[in-house]
C-alpha cells in the first residue's frame, strides 16, 4: 500500500554534538561533562570517549552533502555549549547552518543535548539552579548568531535523561547517584526550556519553539488496578514531570505525594511555572520502545524513577535491536495520537527513531540492513497511522545519518543510515539510507 504524506511533511536526521563532532580541543572549546566522564575509566563501554567520534566538526560540509543526496528537508544538530562560549565556537555553527541552507536544508537546533560545560557542573550542575540562567544566556548569544535562518529551535533534548540517568541511576555523566538531586535538575531543566524558550524569543520574535521529550509510552501489564496506578506513578514521574510544566504551567500534586520521602520540592519558586509555561510551536518527540509495567509488593529501587519503589519494569520482548530494545510500531502511534488528545492545537514532530543492529560492510562494499529498514517501515508507517487518526505530527527526523558515539555503550552500537567507518572515517551507505532517500524525495512509502 502506498501511502502518502502531507504536502509540506518534513524529513529528516538526527545528530548529537558530543557524539558526532569530535575536535574536542579545537576552537577554544572547553571540556564538559561528557569528556570528564568518558575518560572515566569503567564508564564508557571499550573506553571509548567522544574525542574524535565521526569529526563532523571538520567534515560537516560532507556530510550536510550526503543529506542533500538524500533529498532530506531537515537536519538536526546540536549546538555544544562548552563550544559556543566563544566566537570561534559559534562560527562554527554559523558555518553549519549556512551550508544546510545553501543545500536547501532546514536547520533544526537543539541547544542542550546533554554536554553541559565541565565548570558548571564544578558548582552543581542542574541540581544548581543558576545553571538555568546560564542556560537562558547562551541560548540568546545562539539566536543572535545562528538568527532566523533556524527552522525550529529546540531547547533541551530528553530532559529525563539528563536529570535521572545523569543525577539519579549514574549511567550518564556527570554521573550522580542521588534522586533527590535528579528532581531538582528536573526542575531546573523545565526552569532552564522557560528562560531560554524567552531568551531566543527576546532576539527572535517568531522563532518556532520546541523541546524534545523522550516520553515514556508505559503499558500496564495486567488489566488490574494495581498495575494501571504503578503505570500512572511512572508516567507522572517520567513524562508529566516535563509535560504539565512546559504546556500548562503547573505540576500534578500527586507527583509531590509520589516523591515526598525524597524531596519537599522546596526548589520549586514562586514564579517559576509561569516561566517554564511558554508557547511552543512544536513538540518534540523521541520514540524507540515502549516499557512494560506491574505492581510490585516488595520494595525494590527504581533508581530512574523515584517514587516508583513498588513498580516492577518487564523485560523487554524480542525481536529486540543491537540495544536490547524491543520493536514495537504501534507504540509511537499510541503516543502521537495520545498527545494530540490531550494537548489540543499542539503540533507535533517526530525528532528522534531508529534503531541499532550489528552492520557489517560485505565483501562487495556495501551494507546490508534488513532489519534496520523494517523497523524504519514499520515505524513510519505507524506515525502514518497517527496522522490519519488526526494527529498533527508535522515531520519525521530519523536517528541517525551515521553511526556514533552511543553514549555509554561507546561506538558499539550503531544506528545510522550511513556506516561509519571510525578508523577512515570513511562513510558508506547503508540499504536503509537509499530506502529513506526513496521516502525523503517521493513523500511517500511505497
Ligand atoms: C537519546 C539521545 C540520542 C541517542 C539515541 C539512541 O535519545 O538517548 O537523544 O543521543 O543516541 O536516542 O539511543
Amino acid at each position: 500500500m502506498t501511502r502518502n504524506f502531507p504536502d509540506s511533511f518534513l524529513w529528516g536526521v538526527s545528530t548529537a554534538s558530543y557524539q558526532v563532532e569530535g575536535a574536542v580541543r579545537e576552537g577554544g572549546r572547553v571540556p564538559s561533562i561528557w569528556d570528564t566522564f568518558a575518560h572515566t575509566p569503567g564508564k564508557i563501554a571499550g573506553s571509548d570517549t567522544g574525542d574524535v567520534a565521526c569529526d563532523v566538526y571538520h567534515r560537516y560540509a560532507e556530510d550536510i552533502e550526503q543529506a542533500r543526496q538524500m533529498g532530506l528537508g531537515a537536519f538536526r544538530f546540536s549546538v555544544a555549549w562548552p563550544r559556543a562560549i566563544n566566537q570561534v565556537g559559534l562560527d562554527y555553527y554559523d558555518r553549519v547552518v549556512d551550508h544546510l541552507c545553501q543545500a536547501g536544508i532546514a536547520p533544526v537546533v537543539t541547544l542542550y543535548h546533554w554536554d553541559l560545560p565541565q565548570y558548571l557542573q564544578d558548582a552543581g550542575g542542574w541540581a544548581n539552579r543558576d545553571t538555568a540562567y546560564y542556560f537562558a544566556d547562551y541560548a540568546e548569544s545562539v539566536a543572535k548568531v545562528l538568527g532566523d535562518r533556524v527552522a525550529i529551535w529546540t531547547t533541551l533534548n530528553e530532559p529525563w535523561c539528563t536529570a535521572f540517568l545523569g543525577y539519579a541511576s549514574g549511567e550518564h555523566a556527570p554521573g550522580v547517584r542521588n534522586q533527590a538531586a535528579a528532581l531538582a535538575a528536573a526542575h531546573h531543566l523545565n526552569l532552564a526550556h522557560g528562560l531560554g524558550a524567552q531568551a531566543v524569543r527576546a532576539v527572535l520574535p517568531s522563532a518556532k519553539i520546541s523541546v524534545s521529550l523522550n516520553l515514556n509510552v508505559a503499558r500496564p501489564v495486567t488489566d488490574s488496578l494495581a498495575d494501571a496506578a504503578a503505570t500512572a506513578r511512572v508516567m507522572r514521574v517520567a513524562n508529566d514531570i516535563f509535560l504539565l510544566p512546559m504546556l500548562e504551567g503547573r505540576y500534578d500534586p500527586q507527583l509531590f505525594d509520589d516523591t515526598a520521602a525524597i524531596t519537599n520540592w522546596a526548589f520549586v519558586r514562586d514564579g517559576d511555572l509561569a516561566q517554564i509555561h511558554q508557547p511552543l510551536g512544536v513538540l518534540g518527540v523521541n520514540y524507540y520502545s515502549p516499557s512494560y509495567v506491574s505492581f510490585q509488593p516488595a520494595s525494590q529501587s527504581n533508581d530512574c524513577f523515584p517514587g516508583c519503589d513498588h513498580v516492577a519494569f518487564a523485560p523487554a520482548k524480542p525481536p529486540l535491536t543491537a540495544m536490547g530494545w524491543s520493536q514495537e510500531p504501534s507504540g509511537i502511534t499510541e503516543l502521537l495520537t495520545g498527545l494530540a488528545r490531550r494537548f489540543d492545537g499542539l503540533d507535533l514532530m517526530v525528532t528522534e527513531n531508529g534503531a541499532a543492529f550489528e552492520d557489517v560492510v560485505g565483501a562487495d562494499g556495501l551494507v546490508h540492513d534488513p532489519a534496520r529498514v523494517a523497523y524504519l517501515d514499520a515505524h513510519i508507517n505507524a506515525v502514518a497511522d497517527a496522522i490519519d487518526a488526526g494527529a498533527p505530527v508535522r515531520g519525521y527526523m530519523l536517528w541517525s545519518l551515521l553511526d556514533n558515539f552511543e553514549w555509554a555503550c561507546g561506538y558499539s552500537r550503531r544506528f545510522g543510515l550511513l556506516y561509519t567507518d571510525f578508523a577512515s572515517q570513511q562513510r558508506t551507505w547503508k540499504d536503509s539510507a537509499f530506502w529513506y532517500q526513496n521516502v525523503a524525495s517521493t513523500n511517500c512509502l511505497s
